[in-house]
This record gives C-alpha cells, sequence and structure tokens, in this order.
C-alpha cells in the first residue's frame, strides 16, 4: 500500500479523484513534500506546521490533527518498499458538482498521500555542481504557502531543462526569490547570503538545517535581500531542497560562478556545507533525529 486517499491505504494504481476535483479545476489546493531517510520521516513537525500555514493561508480547514498525519505518514513510510522515500500529501477543496470559483459549502476535502522513492542528485551533480539559468519570477505574491498552483514554476523548470539545465532561479524587483523548486544560497567574500523568508519564497526545510548548521559551525551569514547583480558576481552558489540537498551550481546563464581557481566549480563554501549536510544527513536524519 503505497498511496492514502480519503480514510483509505491503497495502491497507488488504484486510486481515483473526480474530474470536478478542485484541486484539477482551480488548483484549490495545497501539498507537503517531506523526505524519509532510512525510514525515518524527517523534521514532521516543521512539515506539518508549513502544512497547517499552507491551509490557513488558503482558509482550508486541516482534515486531520497531528497525530492522524503522523499515523499516516507512518504507515506509508514503513509499508514502502524502499527505505529513502519522498513522501507527498495533498489536501483540496473537494469535489462540487457544478463548477462555481465559490468555497463549496458541505463538501469534504481531498486527502491524498503517497510515497515513492527519494532520489537524490547524482555523484557527479554532487561533485561537478550544476548549471542553472535565471528568470524573472512571475509568480503571485503568496509564495510562501505551498499550493499545487505550480504553472510558474513549471513553465520556469521546463525553461532550465530547455537549456540543459538543473534549475531555474528567479528574481524579482532586481532582487533574488528562489528557484523553480529549490532555495537559493549566495557567497560574497566568505560571507554566505539567503534571502529573508517572506511571502516571496518558501520556508525551505532543507533552508533551515543550512541556515543552523551554519550557525552551529559559526560559518559568516547574512539573511537579507540579496540583490540580482550579487547573485550573478558571486563567488559561489548553491541550491537546497528535500531532493537536491546542498547543490553547487556551477554556470548560471552560460557563464562560471565564482573566480579564479574555483570558477566554474563548486567553492569550498558550497563543498563545506555540503559535507556538513551530509554529516548531519547520515549521523542525525537517518537515526530519527534532528
Ligand atoms: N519543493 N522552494 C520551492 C518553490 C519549492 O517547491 C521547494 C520544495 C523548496 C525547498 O523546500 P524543502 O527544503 O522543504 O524541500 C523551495 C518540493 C521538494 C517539491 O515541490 O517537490
Amino acid at each position: 500500500m503505497n498511496a492514502y486517499l480519503n480514510g483509505q491505504f491503497l495502491p497507488l494504481a488504484e486510486a481515483r479523484i473526480s474530474p470536478l476535483d478542485r484541486g484539477f479545476l482551480y488548483a484549490d489546493g495545497v501539498y507537503e513534500v517531506i523526505p524519509v531517510y532510512s525510514r525515518h520521516p524527517f523534521r514532521i513537525d516543521e512539515h506539518l506546521r508549513r502544512l497547517q500555514h499552507s491551509l490557513d493561508g488558503i482558509r482550508l480547514s486541516n482534515p486531520h490533527g497531528d497525530a492522524e498525519w503522523r499515523a499516516i505518514i507512518g504507515r506509508l513510510a514503513a509499508d514502502a518498499g524502499f527505505e529513502d522515500q519522498a513522501i507527498y500529501i495533498q489536501i483540496t477543496r473537494g469535489a462540487d458538482d457544478k463548477r462555481d470559483a465559490c468555497f463549496p459549502p458541505g463538501v469534504p476535502p481531498t486527502v491524498f498521500a503517497f510515497t515513492a522513492p527519494l532520489v537524490g542528485p547524482t555523484a557527479e551533480q554532487r561533485e561537478q555542481g550544476v548549471a542553472a539559468v535565471t528568470a524573472p519570477d512571475i509568480r503571485w505574491g503568496r509564495c510562501d504557502l505551498k499550493t499545487v498552483a505550480l504553472l510558474p514554476n513549471v513553465l520556469a523548470r521546463q525553461l532550465a531543462a530547455d537549456a540543459g539545465c538543473a534549475e531555474t532561479i528567479m528574481f524579482r524587483d532586481g532582487y533574488l526569490t528562489e528557484g523553480s523548486s529549490t532555495n537559493v544560497f549566495a557567497v560574497r567574500d566568505g560571507v554566505i547570503l539567503a534571502p529573508p523568508q517572506d511571502h516571496l519564497i518558501l520556508p525551505g526545510i532543507t533552508c533551515n538545517v543550512v541556515l543552523e548548521l551554519a550557525a552551529a559551525h559559526r560559518a559568516p551569514l547574512e539573511i537579507r535581500p540579496v540583490a540580482e547583480a550579487e547573485v550573478r558576481d558571486a563567488d559561489e552558489l548553491w541550491l537546497t531542497s528535500s531532493g537536491k540537498e546542498v547543490l553547487g551550481v556551477v554556470t548560471l546563464d552560460g557563464r562560471p560562478v565564482g573566480r579564479g581557481e574555483h570558477a566554474g566549480q563548486p567553492g569550498p563554501v558550497t563543498r563545506r556545507m555540503h559535507a556538513w549536510f551530509r554529516a548531519f544527513r547520515d549521523d542525525v536524519m537517518r537515526r530519527g533525529r534532528g
């Protein structure tokens, strides 16, 4: 049983929802992705808190309490045929019998979850870094909510794919926001720069792990708006997400990131952060702690 739909565990191939589901018709729903290491869901409380924040943001009540969510996630994680997983959860405003944008009274939400193998970066991507392109951030003003209205993210991701790149890094009004499905860090003169977690970016759980690791290791860190010019001229760039972990960006719009001997390669701060993250993942996350 690798899926859950409206109270039932079932094989994913048997899960069925109505074409009138408001997730399908209006992208009227939210989601979460929880990484699972050695069958231990990572930072489940933080993910459930972010889910609640997303639900509150779209005025949809939470169909389950934390204990119920833990039971659902725990069972999916235990039943899967693989140890490292990505558990996807989606809640929509349900299926009404008419197509009216207004919230439908008395309609139960659709609650869906499934687990799949967690796919991390390849060894080559980790070692050599990845290429990225840039684009204007054309999304709405509540990018802190993890909604299923992902078309701008889809278009940004495809822009990267068309250019043979791994990610599109976005700017709004001259400042860095984030990637299509990642948070972005820059390094300048040995200082790690990260944009504030306001309405314009998703508060990444991996991003927060990296901020904690920087603090624990006393790495110089500034959380502040990061100008587009500072990103284009950065010494180092990296991406974070549940799937990508800490992944160096070595070219931006075809130009090498950084200068001197590290130009076009993951730089020393990126390598150090990646090593701290890996150690944390293997020593802490895999033991169900952290
Ligand atoms: N994406 N920013 C955006 C826009 C994202 O979609 C994601 C995650 C992140 C990183 O968040 P986290 O560290 O919690 O994974 C940042 C998930 C993985 C997805 O949509 O599949």
